[in-house]
C-alpha cells in the first residue's frame, strides 16, 4: 500500500459544535476540508495503532464519498481494522451499539442529524469514543486546535472499497469488514424488550401503529424490527427507504416537519400509536390518536414505567435531563427516590454519568431519549419502549399520559425557535440577558416574580470538568422557567431557542393547550430578551 502524505493548509472553522462538525455539503467538498478534519481527529487520539474503528453514516448526500476517504486515511494512519455498515450506513445509535459490542477503539459517524440533506444542504462528522458516546469536550477542543495548525494528512493511495457486499477486504494491511448495519442493533432491542408481548399487541387486530422513517436511516431498522421481527403489517413503516436528500424533506420528527404523520394520527380511524425518527435515527416523536407526547413528558413517563420493561425491571440507578428539558422527570425521580442530574444541552454530557452507572435513563426536550444500552440517544429504542409499555398497560397513549399528569402534575412546556437570525443580533441579545442577570432577581413581571437567574454552568460529578455559558435561565417563584440559548448545530446564521415551562397541578387545566396556558410567559420571553429589537422577529419559526 502506498501512503501519500499530502500538504495542506488549515481551515479556521472546524470547531465541533453540540454534536460534531456540521457544515454545508459545499464546505465539506472543498479540497482537503474533510481530510484536514479527519487527520485532526486521528492526531487528537492516542494508542489506536492496530485497533478497530467503526465508520458509518445516515446515508445522506456525500456519505459514501466521505466513507471512502476515511477508510483510506484510517489505513494510512495505522488502524488495524475498520468496521463499516453495508451501503456506508449506520444509524447513530447502531454505530454506538457496534462500537460497544465489538470493543473498538472508537468510531466516526457521518451525519447532520435532522438537518436537510442534498448537494446544497448539510453534512456532518463526529468522533465517538470507545464507550460508544460522542467524544468529550477536551477531545473535541483538541481536534479543533489541531485543525488550526495542520499542514499535512496521510491517505492510502488505493482503490475504493466495495461497500455493498458483506465481506472482509483489505486496504494495505488494514482489514475492512462490511457488516449488516441492522442486525446487531435489532438483536440488542430484542434483549431489552418483551418482543412476545409486543408481537401479541401488534397481532391482536385491535391495535395499529404507523412509524414515519422520514426517508432517513431508521427505515431499514424499523422494517426489520417492527415488520419482520414483531409481525406488524407491511406498510407500518412509512417512508422507509433512506434517500440521499430525504426526498427533499427536513428529517426532523416534530409537529412541523412530520406533518404528514401528525395528520394521519388525527381522527377516529387514526392508528393507536404513531412515531417518527430523524435523519440519523437518534431522535423520536411519540404520538397517540389525536395526542402529542412532549419529549420531556415522554422521558418522565418512561422513567415511571421502566419496571414494566424486561431490560429495566431491576429499576433505575438514576436519571438525567438536559437543563432546558422540562422538570417532569425530576418529580418521577423524587417519587422513585433516585438521583436526577441536570446537564447542559448535548448528549455528550450524559456519557460520564452513564459510564459511572449513576443513571440509567436520560433525555432532552429536543426529541432525544436514551438509556445505558448505548451512549447515544436512540429513536427506535424509545418507540419500542413505548410499545412495550402499551403492550403491558393496554391503555391508549393519551390515557397513559393523562394518568401520569394526574399523579405527578404537568409541566406545561413549549420551545420557540427563531431560526436563521443574524448572528450579531443574536449575540447582542444573549449579551443583553447576561448583563441583566444580576438585576433580574426579585423583579415582578405581572404575576411572575424572578427567584433566580443565571448563565447555566455545569460541573461534571465524575471528572469535575466545568462547562460554562450553557444558557440563560430565568426561574420564577411559582416554578415557571424561561431559558434562552443559541443553537450549536446550525449551519446558517444563528438560531435562538427559547424554552418556556410552567408546572400545573389544577386537574381541570391539565389538558389545555400549552400555547394558551403559557401565553403570558411567552410574551414575557419576548419582552425580557427584546427579541424583536435584536432579531427583527415578532414570532418564532418553529414551535414544538
Ligand atoms: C440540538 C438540540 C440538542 C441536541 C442536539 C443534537 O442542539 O437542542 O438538545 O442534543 O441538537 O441532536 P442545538 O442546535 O440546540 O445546539
Ligand atoms: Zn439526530
Amino acid at each position: 500500500m502506498e501512503i501519500k502524505t499530502v500538504s495542506t493548509t488549515p481551515f479556521d472553522d472546524q470547531r465541533p459544535g453540540t454534536s460534531g462538525l456540521r457544515k454545508k455539503v459545499k464546505v465539506f467538498q472543498q479540497p482537503n476540508y474533510l481530510e484536514n478534519f479527519v487527520q485532526s481527529i486521528f492526531d487528537a487520539l492516542d494508542g489506536f495503532q492496530g485497533q478497530a474503528l467503526v465508520v458509518g453514516g445516515d446515508g445522506r448526500f456525500y456519505n459514501r464519498e466521505a466513507i471512502q476517504v476515511i477508510v483510506k486515511m484510517a489505513a494510512a494512519n495505522g488502524f488495524g481494522k475498520v468496521i463499516v455498515g453495508r451501503g456506508a450506513l449506520l444509524s447513530t445509535p447502531a454505530a454506538s451499539c457496534v462500537i460497544r459490542k465489538y470493543g473498538t477503539f472508537g468510531g466516526i459517524i457521518l451525519s447532520a442529524s435532522h438537518n436537510p440533506g442534498g448537494p446544497d444542504a448539510d453534512f456532518g462528522i463526529k468522533y465517538n469514543a470507545s464507550n460508544g458516546g460522542p467524544a468529550a469536550e477536551n477531545i473535541t477542543e483538541a481536534i479543533y486546535s489541531l485543525s488550526l495548525d495542520i499542514n499535512e494528512y496521510r491517505i492510502a493511495d488505493t482503490a475504493d472499497i466495495d461497500l455493498e457486499t458483506i465481506a472482509e477486504q483489505k486496504v494495505g494491511d488494514m482489514l475492512v469488514e462490511v457488516i449488516d448495519p441492522v442486525s446487531d442493533y435489532a438483536d440488542m432491542m430484542q434483549q431489552l424488550f418483551d418482543f412476545d408481548a409486543m408481537r401479541n399487541l401488534l397481532g391482536s387486530g385491535s391495535f395499529t401503529m404507523s412509524f414515519d422513517a422520514m426517508n432517513a436511516i431508521t427505515g431499514p431498522y424499523a422494517r426489520e424490527i417492527l415488520e419482520n421481527r414483531l409481525g406488524a403489517p407491511a406498510g407500518t413503516v412509512l417512508r422507509g427507504e433512506p434517500l440521499e436528500d430525504f426526498g427533499g424533506a427536513h428529517p426532523d420528527p416534530n409537529l412541523v416537519h412530520a406533518k404528514q404523520l401528525v395528520e394521519m394520527m388525527t381522527g377516529d380511524d387514526a392508528p393507536d400509536f404513531g412515531a417518527a425518527s430523524d435523519g440519523d435515527g437518534d431522535r423520536n416523536m411519540i404520538l397517540g390518536r389525536d395526542f402529542y407526547v412532549t419529549p420531556s413528558d415522554s422521558l418522565a413517563i418512561l422513567a415511571a414505567n421502566a419496571r414494566l420493561v424486561p431490560g429495566y425491571e431491576q429499576g433505575l440507578a438514576g436519571v438525567a435531563r438536559s437543563m432546558p428539558t422540562s422538570q417532569a422527570v425530576d418529580r418521577v425521580a423524587e417519587a422513585l427516590d433516585i438521583d436526577c442530574y441536570e446537564t447542559p444541552t448535548g448528549w455528550k454530557f450524559f456519557g460520564n454519568l452513564l459510564d459511572a452507572g449513576k443513571i440509567t435513563l436520560c433525555g432532552e426536550e429536543s426529541f432525544g431519549t436514551g438509556s445505558d444500552h448505548v451512549r447515544e440517544k436512540d429513536g427506535l429504542w424509545a418507540v419500542l419502549f413505548w410499545l412495550n409499555v402499551l403492550a403491558v398497560r393496554k391503555q391508549a397513549v393519551a390515557d397513559i399520559v393523562t394518568d401520569h399528569w394526574q399523579k405527578y402534575g404537568r409541566d406545561v412546556y413549549t420551545r420557540h425557535d427563531y431560526e436563521g437570525v443574524p448572528a450579531a443580533g443574536a449575540n447582542e441579545l444573549m449579551q443583553g440577558l447576561r448583563d441583566a442577570i444580576g438585576q433580574l432577581k426579585g423583579q415582578d413581571f405581572a404575576a411572575y416574580k424572578v427567584e433566580h437567574s443565571d448563565d447555566f454552568s455545569y460541573t461534571d460529578s465524575v471528572d469535575n470538568s466545568v462547562s460554562s455559558n450553557q444558557g440563560i435561565r430565568i426561574l420564577f417563584t411559582n416554578g415557571a422557567r424561561i431559558v434562552y440559548r443559541l443553537s450549536g448545530t446550525g449551519t446558517e446564521g444563528a438560531t435562538l431557542r427559547v424554552y418556556i415551562e410552567q408546572p400545573e397541578k389544577d386537574p381541570k387545566r391539565l389538558e389545555d393547550d400549552p400555547q394558551e396556558m403559557l401565553s403570558e410567559l411567552i410574551n414575557l420571553s419576548r419582552s425580557i430578551a427584546r427579541i424583536e429589537h435584536h432579531t427583527g422577529r415578532i414570532a418564532p419559526d418553529v414551535i414544538t
